[in-house]
């Protein structure tokens, strides 16, 4: 998994949100309740693609042909090239 702009490469595991791959490497996207309904994870994609672990993530129709995906509960099915501006490096890859 690559994210733009900061061209930050890290793994993400079959059955781990796309959010939580990135925390364990040590970075921060933007997130409110992680359960696919605030979009504050909002995030475009710009090749890849995604299953959902919950049924009706927060995004329309149109939204998903056009490539934004909500990472909190999207799982990488293909590598995936993600735009994010708003993530941040965290202190420890913990986080
Ligand atoms: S954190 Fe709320 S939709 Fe992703």
């Amino acid at each position: 998994m690559t994210l733009e702009p900061q061209q930050w490469t890290f793994t993400a595991g079959p059955d781990e949100s796309l959010f939580q791959a990135a925390r364990r490497a040590g970075i921060r996207l933007p997130s409110i309740c992680r359960n696919g309904t605030c979009r504050t994870c909002y995030s475009r994609m710009e090749s890849g693609s995604v299953r959902y672990l919950v049924e009706w993530p927060g995004l329309s129709a149109r939204e998903k042909e056009e490539g934004f995906i909500l990472p909190c509960v999207a799982v990488a099915t293909a590598p995936i090239v993600m735009v994010n501006p708003h993530a941040e490096k965290t202190e420890g890859a913990s986080g």
